[in-house]
């Protein structure tokens, strides 16, 4: 097993990952402060891994909630769901909650734990690629509103990450692969070595090899507690994790939560930001082709679905947590392995960026 630290002093916690960690209770039980806890997982994984959890809190009063599975249900109702299963079982102000699932459910349980009461404990338990190497690390809890993408949320650590790399053997290579965009997204943004080696590794990481797998996970977890321990509330570099997301969320948002993963949209985001910083003038046509060819070879999409016309990614760009005074902030790359979040880019520069992306 690795242990990383995330760094935010007396909420500093640890990210553990590693093989078959849901079957070692104690990491699990010494996180959980108070005698009570809920699981909140969702039809696909609880059959799944349900039970393992269960096994741990044996002794404690806990109770287990499966919401539906899906995007689509990351929404304020669905979060009502888990209220209603405090409340009705009179969980106090000492409980835990446990997200056990992918991003989605460590959203919405995040963003239930850091409201319930003002704030309860939360344990994350991520069972995707894309939420062991990203969502469940750094405290962003959300759900989404059909305006906008993750718009209603709030900054909530949990107390621990435990990254259970058995879990991803049952994962659907769809949702693997869009779990590799947020891997590559480390490499380009602050990681040039980690996207040379991605460059010779990504077929072990899409053979499911173990060790690159946990390797991959290792590097881009640290990656995020650097950044997430240096700017928590993202006042300033934590954006940087956002690459290819503007463009991405408009394609989520735009296309119906759920039709495009969000590592798929991402995917097709960060090709977007690559061809925009060419057309800037940041980077060379041969560093667009090498992030094609990364995220091509991740079975990505490199190109944006025709029905988002440019009329449609601006209206949702336009609604986007880097619109500040108005004022959209993109983050761009200035080098492949060094991504910027500025404003200093024409109109021209992002419309044909648009219209090339199809
Ligand atoms: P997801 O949670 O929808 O999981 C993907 C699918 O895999 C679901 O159908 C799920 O039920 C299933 N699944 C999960 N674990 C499984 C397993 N071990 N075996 C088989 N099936 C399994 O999607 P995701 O890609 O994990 O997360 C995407 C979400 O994360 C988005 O809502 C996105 O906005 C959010 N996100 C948040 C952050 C953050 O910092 N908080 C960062 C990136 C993404
Ligand atoms: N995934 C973006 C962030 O955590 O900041």
């Amino acid at each position: 097993m690795i242990t990383l630290k995330v760094n935010l002093g007396e909420r500093s916690y640890p990210i553990c990952i590693g093989k078959n960690l849901l079957d070692r209770s104690e990491l699990l039980t010494q996180h959980i402060p108070g005698n009570s806890a809920l699981i909140v997982s969702n039809e696909t994984v609880a059959p799944l891994y349900m039970n393992k959890v269960e096994k741990s809190l044996a002794g404690l009063k806990y109770k287990t909630l499966v919401l539906p599975d899906g995007e689509k249900y990351k929404n304020q109702e669905t979060l009502n769901t888990i209220y209603d299963c405090l409340l009705s079982n009179q969980f106090d102000r000492n409980t835990t909650l446990i997200a056990l699932g992918g991003g989605v459910i460590g959203d919405i349980t995040g963003f239930a734990a850091a409201t319930y009461q003002r704030g309860v404990h939360l344990i994350q338990i991520p069972t995707t690629l894309l939420s062991q190497v990203d969502s469940s690390v750094g405290g962003k809890t959300a759900v989404n509103h059909p305006l906008g993408k993750n718009m209603i949320g709030a900054f909530y650590q949990p107390r621990a990450v435990i990254a259970d790399t058995e879990t991803l053997n049952t994962l659907e290579d769809r949702e693997l692969s869009a779990g590799i965009a947020e891997v590559i997204k480390y490499g380009l943004i602050r990681d040039i070595e980690f996207l040379e080696w991605l460059e010779k590794n990504i077929d072990k990481l899409i053979s499911r090899n173990t060790i690159a797998l946990a390797y991959a996970i290792d590097r881009c977890c640290k990656n995020k507690a650097d950044v997430v321990a240096a700017d928590e509330t993202e006042a300033g570099q934590r954006a940087l994790l956002n690459l290819g997301h503007t463009f991405g969320h408009a394609i989520e948002t735009g296309m119906g939560y759920g039709n495009w993963l969000h590592g798929e949209a991402v995917a097709s985001g960060m090709v977007m930001a690559a061809r925009m910083s060419e057309k800037l003038g940041w980077i060379k046509p041969t560093d667009v082709d090498r992030v094609i060819d990364i995220v091509e070879r991740a079975n990505l999409p490199v190109k944006a679905p025709e029905k988002m016309t440019s009329k449609r990614f601006l209206e949702f760009m336009a609604i986007d947590k880097k619109v500040s005074d108005g004022v959209l902030k993109l983050v761009l790359l200035k080098d492949i392995g060094k991504a910027v979040v500025t404003s200093d880019y024409t109109q021209e520069a992002l419309m044909e960026t648009i219209a090339d992306s199809y």
